[in-house]
This record gives structure tokens, C-alpha cells and sequence, in this order.
């Protein structure tokens, strides 16, 4: 199956797209009791920004995406790391009934699911998940900060123009991280029976170079809407134009981490 994530996308996902600071990972671990007996899920786990340094926290991970492409470029990323403990799974959040067959009750401290919720079926997968935590287990959904085109900086408002004129449409999509969406997840996860629902907010500031931004945005595109490599080479010089002549871009940027646990 693919998702849009395929191809050039999932090796622009790979090579651009931000990881999870140690304090994220920090966060999870004290929210989840995580020790080395646990089993986390990675629900929708890309090129595994979050399985690969969550495995050595844990006894295993279950990395788990519907798009090959981006599997096969977390397995090689995995390969290079001691992290040995991750099973990648090509599979969906429709597959998380047949998951919880296999895995059984009780089976999971965790599943972490980053900046892929607004893909899902949120509000029956977390009634899924609520039998496979273990006790004081639960479920962390996970915006890494906002898409590079909708932050509070000139740049990234240059760089929304930019996009807008190129796909002829508004861009406003906010891809699960806007503040109304989190509210929509909190309530879902208080719904399917977690209990003690809370955000923690982690402030970060990064410096990108202009290759980090454009290749933050290709891995973000659709696969069908990425451009032909002349054409890309057109856009990226209109929008390096755009963005003007600097060359270090400032991002603050919040990640937000929403908690449910069970008792
Ligand atoms: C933006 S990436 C996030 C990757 C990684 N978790 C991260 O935090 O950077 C979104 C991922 O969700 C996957 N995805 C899309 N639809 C999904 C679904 N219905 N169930 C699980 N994963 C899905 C995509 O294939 C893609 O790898």
C-alpha cells in the first residue's frame, strides 16, 4: 500500500527530517515507567525516528507503517545503530486488531505514534489499544513541532507563500499539530478509557540551512506532487529567492507529547 511516502519522498524523510531530542525520549520513559522488560509499538514509525533510539530503553520495538519505502530506509538506518531489537512491521492502524491478537492483553507499556495520528482512525484505534497496555502502560501521541511553512517567522511566511503559489491553493493543514487537534486526541483518549490524559511540552530551538528547509518540505510533499527533478530544481531556486539571502533559518519549536495511561 502507499501512502504518499514512497520513493524520493521516504529518502528526503530519511535524510531531512528532524529526530526526537534525548529529553522527548526522557518524557516518554518516566510518563510510561519504561524498563527493559517492555514492548513498545511505533504505530506509523517512518524511518524510525522514534523505534530506533526508544530500543535501547526497551526489550523490543514493533516499528509499524504501511509504506515499504519508508521501512526499508528505517531498517537500514537501524543497521547502523545498536539497535537490533526493532521489528519492522508493514502494516496500518487497521492492522492493530490483528496485532493485539498476536501480541495478546496486557502486551504493551507503550505505543508512540509521531506526527501520524491525523492519518488514523484515532478514536477506534485508541479503544484498540486500551486492552494491550500493561498496567500503568499507555499510548503517547506526538506533534514534533509545526510544518515549516505555518510557523510565527518571517521566513517560514515567505516560505508559505512561496508553496501557495506554486500549488495554486491555500496550505493550512496542520497536520495534527494545531492546538484544536491535540484537544480532539486528548478527549478520544479520555473516551476510550485512559485515565491521567496530559500534555507535557517540550520548548526546542534549532538553526536550519537552506537544504534543511527545502528538504524538510520535499519530504513532506506527496509523492504525486513532488516535481520532476528540472522542476524541482526550478522551485527550490524560486524559493531560496523568496526566502532571501540568509543562510541560517532560527525554528523554535514545540513538541508537544499527549499522555494516556492505564491504571
Ligand atoms: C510524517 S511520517 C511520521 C514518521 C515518524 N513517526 C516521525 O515521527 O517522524 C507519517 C508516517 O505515517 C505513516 N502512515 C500513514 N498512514 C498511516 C496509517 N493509517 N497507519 C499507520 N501509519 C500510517 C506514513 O507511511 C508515514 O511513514
Amino acid at each position: 500500500m502507499t501512502m504518499g511516502f514512497s520513493g524520493e519522498v521516504a529518502a528526503y524523510y530519511a535524510k531531512y527530517r528532524r529526530g526526537y531530542s534525548s529529553q522527548v525520549l526522557d518524557v516518554l520513559q518516566a510518563a510510561l515507567e519504561l524498563d527493559a522488560n517492555d514492548v513498545v509499538l511505533d504505530l506509523g514509525c517512518g524511518t524510525g525516528q522514534l523505534a530506533i533510539p526508544l530500543a535501547s530503553r526497551v526489550r523490543s520495538v514493533i516499528g509499524m507503517d504501511p509504506e515499504a519505502d519508508m521501512l526499508r530506509l528505517a531498517k537500514e538506518s537501524a543497521a547502523r545503530e545498536p539497535a537490533q531489537n526493532v521489528t519492522w512491521v508493514l502494516g496500518s492502524d487497521a492492522d492493530v486488531p490483528d496485532l493485539g491478537t498476536l501480541l495478546g492483553k496486557n502486551s504493551l507499556a507503550l505505543t508512540v505514534i509521531g506526527n501520524a495520528i491525523h492519518w488514523m482512525d484515532y478514536r477506534d484505534l485508541f479503544v484498540e489499544l486500551r486492552p494491550l497496555c500493561r498496567a500503568r502502560g499507555g499510548v503517547a501521541v506526538i506533534a514534533n513541532g509545526t510544518p515549516l511553512w505555518l510557523q510565527d517567522s518571517d521566513w517560514s511566511r515567505a516560505l508559505l507563500g512561496s508553496l501557495e503559489r506554486h500549488y495554486g491553493r491555500k496550505l493550512e493543514a496542520t497536520c495534527g499539530t494545531g492546538t484544536h487537534d491535540r484537544i480532539r486526541y486528548a478527549q478520544a483518549l479520555h473516551e476510550a478509557g485512559f485515565e491521567d490524559v496530559q500534555e507535557v511540552v517540550i520548548e526546542q530551538r534549532d538553526e536550519l540551512s537552506f537544504d534543511q528547509i527545502i528538504g524538510g518540505v520535499y519530504s513532506a510533499m506527496p509523492v504525486d506532487e513532488l516535481p520532476e527533478p528540472g522542476d524541482r530544481a526550478d522551485l527550490t531556486e524560486r524559493v531560496r529567492q523568496e526566502l532571501g539571502p540568509q543562510t541560517v533559518f532560527v525554528e523554535d519549536i514545540r513538541v508537544s507529547v499527549l499522555v494516556g495511561r492505564v491504571e
